[in-house]
Protein backbone atom coordinates (compact mmCIF):
# COMPACT_ATOMS: atom_id res chain seq x y z
CA UNK A 1 0.00 0.00 0.00
CA UNK A 2 2.69 2.76 0.96
CA UNK A 3 4.55 1.93 -1.89
CA UNK A 4 1.58 2.00 -4.40
CA UNK A 5 1.56 5.82 -3.05
CA UNK A 6 4.87 6.27 -3.23
CA UNK A 7 4.45 5.39 -7.02
CA UNK A 8 1.25 7.58 -7.22
CA UNK A 9 3.16 10.57 -5.86
CA UNK A 10 6.12 10.02 -8.40
CA UNK A 11 4.18 10.02 -11.35
CA UNK A 12 2.43 13.66 -10.21
CA UNK A 13 5.87 14.89 -9.44
CA UNK A 14 6.96 13.71 -12.94
CA UNK A 15 3.63 15.40 -14.09
CA UNK A 16 4.34 18.50 -12.45
CA UNK A 17 8.17 18.72 -13.89
CA UNK A 18 6.70 18.37 -17.25
CA UNK A 19 3.99 21.14 -16.57
CA UNK A 20 7.09 23.33 -15.67
CA UNK A 21 9.53 22.73 -18.34
CA UNK A 22 7.61 22.85 -21.55
CA UNK A 23 7.12 26.73 -21.62
CA UNK A 24 10.57 27.08 -20.85
CA UNK A 25 11.20 24.63 -23.90
CA UNK A 26 9.01 26.77 -25.88
CA UNK A 27 10.72 30.01 -25.20
CA UNK A 28 14.20 28.59 -25.78
CA UNK A 29 12.23 27.41 -29.64
CA UNK A 30 11.46 30.62 -29.86
CA UNK A 31 14.03 33.67 -31.68
CA UNK A 32 13.58 37.26 -31.74
CA UNK A 33 16.03 38.76 -34.83
CA UNK A 34 17.79 41.60 -34.21
CA UNK A 35 15.32 43.27 -36.68
CA UNK A 36 12.15 42.48 -34.89
CA UNK A 37 13.82 43.25 -31.74
CA UNK A 38 14.23 47.09 -33.35
CA UNK A 39 10.19 47.14 -34.19
CA UNK A 40 9.07 45.66 -30.92
CA UNK A 41 11.31 48.96 -29.64
CA UNK A 42 9.56 51.33 -32.12
CA UNK A 43 6.31 49.72 -31.00
CA UNK A 44 6.79 49.54 -27.17
CA UNK A 45 9.72 51.79 -26.30
CA UNK A 46 10.18 55.09 -28.71
CA UNK A 47 7.45 57.07 -27.64
CA UNK A 48 9.69 57.61 -25.20
CA UNK A 49 13.19 56.74 -25.89
CA UNK A 50 13.73 59.02 -29.23
CA UNK A 51 15.51 57.59 -32.35
CA UNK A 52 15.79 53.95 -31.42
CA UNK A 53 17.37 54.29 -28.14
CA UNK A 54 20.05 56.45 -29.45
CA UNK A 55 18.70 60.01 -28.23
CA UNK A 56 16.68 61.31 -25.24
CA UNK A 57 12.54 61.38 -26.52
CA UNK A 58 9.99 62.23 -24.63
CA UNK A 59 10.82 61.68 -21.03
CA UNK A 60 13.31 59.04 -21.36
CA UNK A 61 16.90 58.84 -21.64
CA UNK A 62 19.29 58.19 -24.73
CA UNK A 63 20.32 54.46 -23.95
CA UNK A 64 22.59 53.72 -26.42
CA UNK A 65 25.87 53.72 -24.05
CA UNK A 66 23.71 52.73 -20.81
CA UNK A 67 26.24 51.95 -17.77
CA UNK A 68 23.93 49.04 -17.36
CA UNK A 69 24.95 45.59 -18.01
CA UNK A 70 22.15 43.04 -19.75
CA UNK A 71 20.80 41.96 -16.60
CA UNK A 72 20.15 45.44 -15.55
CA UNK A 73 18.69 46.32 -18.66
CA UNK A 74 16.72 43.18 -18.53
CA UNK A 75 15.03 44.22 -14.38
CA UNK A 76 14.92 47.98 -15.33
CA UNK A 77 12.20 46.49 -17.76
CA UNK A 78 10.56 44.08 -15.87
CA UNK A 79 10.28 46.30 -12.73
CA UNK A 80 9.96 50.05 -14.45
CA UNK A 81 12.24 52.81 -12.77
CA UNK A 82 11.50 56.19 -12.68
CA UNK A 83 8.83 57.47 -14.47
CA UNK A 84 9.44 54.15 -16.62
CA UNK A 85 6.14 51.56 -16.11
CA UNK A 86 6.89 48.12 -15.64
CA UNK A 87 6.44 46.25 -18.68
CA UNK A 88 5.71 42.53 -16.72
CA UNK A 89 2.22 42.23 -17.90
CA UNK A 90 2.93 43.60 -21.67
CA UNK A 91 6.13 42.14 -22.53
CA UNK A 92 7.16 38.16 -22.67
CA UNK A 93 10.66 37.38 -20.88
CA UNK A 94 11.99 36.68 -24.42
CA UNK A 95 10.73 39.66 -25.46
CA UNK A 96 13.12 41.42 -22.96
CA UNK A 97 15.58 39.50 -23.21
CA UNK A 98 15.79 40.71 -26.93
CA UNK A 99 15.29 44.29 -26.21
CA UNK A 100 18.04 44.05 -23.94
CA UNK A 101 20.01 42.35 -25.86
CA UNK A 102 18.92 45.39 -28.84
CA UNK A 103 19.65 47.67 -25.90
CA UNK A 104 23.51 46.86 -25.37
CA UNK A 105 24.10 46.57 -29.07
CA UNK A 106 23.90 50.13 -29.78
CA UNK A 107 27.06 51.57 -30.54
CA UNK A 108 28.22 54.33 -27.40
CA UNK A 109 28.83 57.13 -29.53
C1 LIG B 1 6.62 56.39 -20.35
C2 LIG B 1 7.93 56.61 -20.91
C3 LIG B 1 8.84 55.40 -21.06
C4 LIG B 1 8.62 54.26 -21.80
C5 LIG B 1 7.38 53.87 -22.58
C6 LIG B 1 9.81 53.48 -21.69
N1 LIG B 1 10.73 54.11 -20.91
FE1 LIG B 1 12.60 53.42 -20.43
N2 LIG B 1 12.86 55.02 -19.20
C7 LIG B 1 11.99 56.08 -19.04
C8 LIG B 1 12.53 57.00 -18.05
C9 LIG B 1 11.87 58.30 -17.60
C10 LIG B 1 13.75 56.45 -17.61
C11 LIG B 1 14.71 57.03 -16.55
C12 LIG B 1 14.21 56.53 -15.21
C13 LIG B 1 15.03 57.05 -14.05
O1 LIG B 1 16.18 56.65 -13.92
O2 LIG B 1 14.49 57.84 -13.28
C14 LIG B 1 13.94 55.21 -18.37
C15 LIG B 1 15.02 54.38 -18.22
C16 LIG B 1 15.26 53.26 -18.98
C17 LIG B 1 16.44 52.43 -18.88
C18 LIG B 1 17.60 52.63 -17.91
C19 LIG B 1 18.67 53.49 -18.53
C20 LIG B 1 19.82 53.67 -17.57
O3 LIG B 1 20.95 53.74 -18.05
O4 LIG B 1 19.58 53.75 -16.36
C21 LIG B 1 16.31 51.44 -19.80
C22 LIG B 1 17.31 50.33 -20.10
C23 LIG B 1 15.05 51.64 -20.48
N3 LIG B 1 14.44 52.77 -19.96
C24 LIG B 1 14.55 50.83 -21.48
C25 LIG B 1 13.26 50.92 -21.99
C26 LIG B 1 12.69 49.96 -22.89
C27 LIG B 1 13.41 48.77 -23.48
C28 LIG B 1 11.40 50.35 -23.10
C29 LIG B 1 10.35 49.65 -23.93
C30 LIG B 1 10.00 48.31 -23.52
C31 LIG B 1 11.19 51.56 -22.35
N4 LIG B 1 12.35 51.88 -21.69
C32 LIG B 1 9.99 52.26 -22.33
C33 LIG B 1 10.78 56.25 -19.69
C34 LIG B 1 10.17 55.30 -20.50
Amino acid sequence: MSNMYRGVRALGLIAIAGLLSTPAFAQDAQEISPEDAKKLFAASCSWCHGSFGMKAGKGGPKLAGTTKDEDGIYNTIVKGQGAMPSFKNTLTEVQVRALAKYIKSLPSE
